[in-house]
């Protein structure tokens, strides 16, 4: 396409890539993700497969060329597979990748290299399987471990491991995770724990910061600091003489917002122009109201970049949660 229009905010911030969530269920209960019993969203307030599919078509028409498919547990949500296909099919696509924690590659890994996703981010927090399915709730650490060997089978261009980390559970675990990473020739990140949602524990208590992780693994390996940057809150390490890049991704540290260049989708269709703001809009009304014309989406779109917000405002001491909804509605 000629002339091809470009997301750009108010603060002369490109988006080119797009988080989208398929669905807020998942098959795990992980302590700082979910509530024990959450209540999940009825089938009709979800996108469909073929709105979800629809949506991307537009943004990549809007000049995004990056998508990743989270969730909940995306790999849940029945013919997910079918998305990744026509997802593969975009011609102005050039990364489609992954989020998911594992439980159901073993199966689908084959599929989901042929539907054309380069990239997979795999949840690990823990080596052993006792804790792990602590931390999970429902977790089998087995299944996820036999996945993430069928995906390395596959070869795709890159697999991360993602860690969250929490005092008095699975912090003395940060070296372990990284020379399995590193025996794996994957890469792995360190995400601080966010005040999504209200779960069993107080974030407080259980806060583990990268800058401690990083001083601890620097004791042990020698890391390279590497320039590489996503647009996210992650800082990326070389661990020497290996294949393995180490990231932490430090969402209380402010310093990345401006180069921010994303935007996510609930699986209700909500755009959310920053995790950890409010500021939205509501899609699936214009999905539904005019499922042959695309007109009115793109306005909408294009006007959202007015809102796009300069950065959040995450705060652990605070009582209540920074935002209300659970990273598995709005996407990882
Ligand atoms: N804070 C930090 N990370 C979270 N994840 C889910 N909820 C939270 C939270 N509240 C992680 C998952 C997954 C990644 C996409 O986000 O473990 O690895
Ligand atoms: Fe499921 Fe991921 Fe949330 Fe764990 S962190 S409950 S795997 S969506």
């Amino acid at each position: 396409m000629l002339n091809q229009p470009t997301l750009v905010d108010q603060f002369g911030r490109t988006v080119d890539y797009i988080r989208l969530s398929i669905t807020d269920r998942c098959d795990f209960r992980c302590v700082y993700c979910m509530s024990e019993d959450m209540a999940f969203l009825q089938r009709e307030e979800v996108l469909s497969l073929e709105e979800c599919s629809r949506l991307v078509r537009v943004f990549v028409s809007l000049g995004v060329s990056k998508v990743r498919i989270t969730g909940g547990e995306p790999l849940v949500r029945k013919n997910a597979l079918w998305l990744f296909e026509e997802l593969g099919k975009l011609d102005g696509l050039k990364e489609l990748v992954l989020t998911t924690n594992g439980s159901q590659l073993e199966k689908k890994a084959t599929a989901l290299k042929k539907a054309g996703v380069k990239r997979i981010n795999i949840s690990i927090d823990s080596l052993n399987a006792e804790r792990f399915k602590k931390i999970t709730r429902t977790g089998d650490l087995n299944k996820v471990l036999t996945g993430l060997q069928a995906s390395i089978d596959e070869g795709f261009e890159a697999i991360k491991i993602n860690t969250v980390l929490m005092r008095g559970s699975n912090d003395d675990e940060a070296a372990d995770l990284v020379q399995f990473a590193i025996d794996q020739k994957i890469d792995i990140s360190f995400i601080e724990e966010m005040p999504l949602g209200e779960v069993d524990h107080t974030r407080e208590s259980s806060f583990v910061s990268n800058a401690d992780t990083l001083k601890l693994l620097q004791d042990k390996y020698s890391l390279l600091p590497s320039t590489e940057s996503t647009g996210g809150p992650a800082r990326y390490w070389r661990v020497a003489n290996s294949h393995t890049k180490i990231g932490f991704i430090s969402p209380h540290s402010h310093n990345f917002c401006e180069s921010c260049n994303r935007v996510r989708i609930t699986c209700k269709g909500e755009l959310y122009l920053c995790l950890g703001q409010e500021d939205r809009i509501d899609l699936m009304p214009l999905l539904r109201d005019n499922p042959d014309d695309d007109a009115p989406l793109i306005a909408a779109i294009l006007d959202s970049m007015r809102i796009k917000p300069k950065g959040h405002d995450f705060d652990l001491r605070r009582a209540e949660p920074a935002v209300i909804r659970f990273m598995s509605y709005t996407g990882g």
